[in-house]
């Protein structure tokens, strides 16, 4: 094989880079302004322990919270799993220090490896330090059950 000149393979390797951004999930900017979903606490003993041990609240954009109710979801649903420390205080749980924010975002073509969900988290409260390094397929395995209502486990309530 001819050796690529060294500029080929720079622009080879930008534009495998812009297609890697492209499908990256966003981090949800507003998502406190969003719909809350429901909200559990795991505690110690939980199979989920490790690494969701805590409480944590879901939240949904507009089609999330249709897709909720309807176990169908449209592209551009997106669903928040927010963690946070749980401590007792006072014979009180309260919220400590965030852990993680999940993210699900629907797009049936983008995703399609994994349920057309892109799936992605944040560390603490950072908005740039990502979690997940194997595009979602961990996350994933574990939801695959959920098929039936779209590979979500949340339910609305009313
Ligand atoms: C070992 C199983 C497991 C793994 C792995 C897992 N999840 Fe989940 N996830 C759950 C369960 C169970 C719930 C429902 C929690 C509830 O009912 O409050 C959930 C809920 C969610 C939700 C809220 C929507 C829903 O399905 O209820 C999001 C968003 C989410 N997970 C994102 C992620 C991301 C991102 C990853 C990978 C970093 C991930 N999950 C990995 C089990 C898992």
């Amino acid at each position: 094989m001819k050796m690529m000149p060294a500029s080929l393979i720079a622009v080879s390797a930008l534009a495998f880079n812009a297609a890697m951004a492209a499908d990256q999930v966003d981090y949800p900017k507003d998502y406190r302004q969003w719909t809350h979903v429901k909200s559990m606490t795991l505690h110690e003993g939980h199979p989920l322990e490790n690494p969701f041990k805590g409480i944590h609240h879901v939240y949904a954009n507009a089609k999330g919270v249709e897709g909720a109710e309807t176990g169908k979801y449209k592209d551009g649903a997106i669903m928040v799993f927010d963690l946070l420390e749980s401590k007792t205080q006072d014979n009180a749980s309260v919220e400590g220090e965030r852990i993680l924010v999940g993210v699900m975002v629907k797009n049936d073509k983008k995703y399609a490896a994994t349920g057309g969900w892109g799936f992605e988290a944040w560390k603490g409260n950072s908005r740039t330090e990502r979690i997940v390094t194997d595009g979602g397929k961990s996350c994933f395995d574990c939801h695959a059950p959920q098929k039936d209502t779209g590979y979500v486990f949340s339910r609305w309530r009313d």
